[in-house]
């Protein structure tokens, strides 16, 4: 059996950092301190995860009529392997059992299943200018010269990101309706997701549009569908790993691909399935500072893209084995926006080995993935309401009054009691504190 060991790849040292089990045991702010030296991040950065720094400033720029922040914990789901290197991904999350479930399934899939195998697109983002009563699609001489105009007109706009080697790609005139027409510019973003650069390309040829194609222009926006942007995770996982509680592999693994059959025919349980998979993503798009609605409006959408809402995922079992993917359209940036300029996002880039937006992309879809796979192993299991009384019960711990290492002795006994409930948290604070002050004399809570 391989021993469970976590990397981080930092840009300052050639050899990965191997992060052993002794990495979940540390504290909260010995993990963050560890992290930080390793990682060659000091100041800002680190504060910006404490609360330490005062954000107040950053946030009266990132928003308007700003009176503060809100903090959302960011935990690190250790322990996937990706296209044969081991990955540690930092999300952002509010529900207590994402990161644990990502945590297992991405370990489980990397150590039994050899990890994840991704590919992804070009990162090449839409925008358009939308027409009224124009002329009819133009014939292709129109549209060559056309082409060739917005091509000149994007020089200046896109020359950064020409020189960055992204820029034009090309271009499309579609009707939308007999008196609609949208005309589609495409852009190579790299690195940025390239809303900005998008909105500002396609006001720039607005007038040029609708003076050469006729009618008049009604509004140019990038496009968030991002469907030329996907990134697709897979795995294999021998099925004997699938076991769990009393069902054998075979019948886990069986029940899994059910499960995704169910998700494909019944939209009300694909909403839910889906929603699991935006955990994952979306917990990693907040970590790194990406715009969350615009990743989990693609998504969703994608996921009706032969008609129907079904869900996003694929499984089946082949040769013993269970073969899981999922395909995203995934318009995350490493560059820009909010992504780097809020110090924590840049503490979990870092984190991450400060990847390129595919490779970013490519690790939202194994996260993905890996969320789905725990929630519907749980649900053909022994059902979700275990884990999540077990992990809710260090808040009614903390909601009682628990602190420090009193959280988990309470959160154990409301566990083992079978009560979740504020009551039951009172009570168990109260026989912890009664059980401290015989050991400690002042009766005080050690940390
Ligand atoms: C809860 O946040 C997510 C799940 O409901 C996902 C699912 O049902 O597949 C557990």
């Amino acid at each position: 059996m391989r021993k469970t060991s976590t990397v981080l790849t930092s840009p300052n040292e050639t050899e990965p950092i191997v992060l052993g089990t002794s990495f979940r045991r540390m504290g909260v702010r010995e993990r963050r301190d560890y992290l930080a030296v390793r990682l060659g991040l000091s100041g800002e950065d680190v504060d910006a995860l404490t609360g330490d720094t005062d954000l107040t400033d950053l946030c009266n720029v990132m928003v308007e009529s700003a009176i503060g922040h809100m903090a959302v914990p960011m935990g690190i789901a250790a322990g996937f392997v990706i296209d044969e290197e081991r990955v540690n991904v930092p999300m952002a999350v509010e529900e207590p059992s994402v990161i644990a479930a990502a945590t297992h399934a991405g370990s489980l899939i990397s150590r039994r299943g050899g990890g994840f195998v991704t590919i992804a697109d070009e990162p090449v983002m839409c925008a358009e200018v939308y027409l009224r009563d124009a002329d009819g699609i133009p014939s292709d001489r129109v549209l060559k010269k056309f082409k060739t105009e917005v091509r000149t007109r994007l020089r200046e706009p896109l020359q950064a990101m020409t020189a960055r080697g992204g820029g034009f790609r090309g271009l499309r005139v579609e009707r939308v309706d007999d008196r609609l027409t949208a005309v589609r510019i495409y852009v190579d973003t790299r690195n940025a997701m390239g809303a900005n650069l998008l909105n500002s390309a396609a006001e720039s040829i607005r007038e040029l549009a609708a003076d050469r194609l006729g009618g008049e222009s009604i509004m140019a926006i990038l496009s968030n569908a991002a469907d030329d942007r996907t990134a697709e995770a897979r795995f294999a996982l021998p099925v004997e790993f699938c076991a769990r509680g009393k069902r054998d592999g075979d019948e886990m693994a069986e029940r899994i691909v059910t499960a995704n059959t169910i998700a494909n025919r019944d939209y009300h349980r694909a909403v839910t399935h889906n929603k699991g998979i935006m955990n994952g993503v979306s917990s990693l798009a907040l970590a790194t500072g990406n715009d969350t609605r615009a990743v989990e409006a693609a998504c969703h959408a994608y996921a009706t893209r032969d008609g129907r809402y079904r869900a996003l995922t694929e499984y089946e079992v082949r040769d013993g084995v269970l073969h899981g993917s999922l395909r995203l359209p995934l318009a995350l940036g490493t560059v820009g926006g909010g992504v780097a300029f809020h110090p924590a996002s840049r503490f979990a880039l870092r984190v991450l080995g400060s990847p390129d937006s595919q490779r970013l992309a490519a690790i939202a879809a194994c996260v993905g993935l890996a969320q789905n796979f725990a929630a519907i192993s749980a649900l053909v299991g022994e059902g979700i309401q275990r884990g999540h009384m077990r992990l809710h019960a260090n808040r009614l711990a903390w909601m009682a009054g628990a602190r420090g290492r009193e959280i988990a002795a309470v959160a154990e006994r409301i566990s083992a009691a079978g009560r979740f409930n504020d009551e039951t948290a009172c009570r168990m604070l109260a026989t912890v504190r009664r059980e401290k002050s015989r050991e400690t004399p002042d009766g005080s809570v050690s940390e």
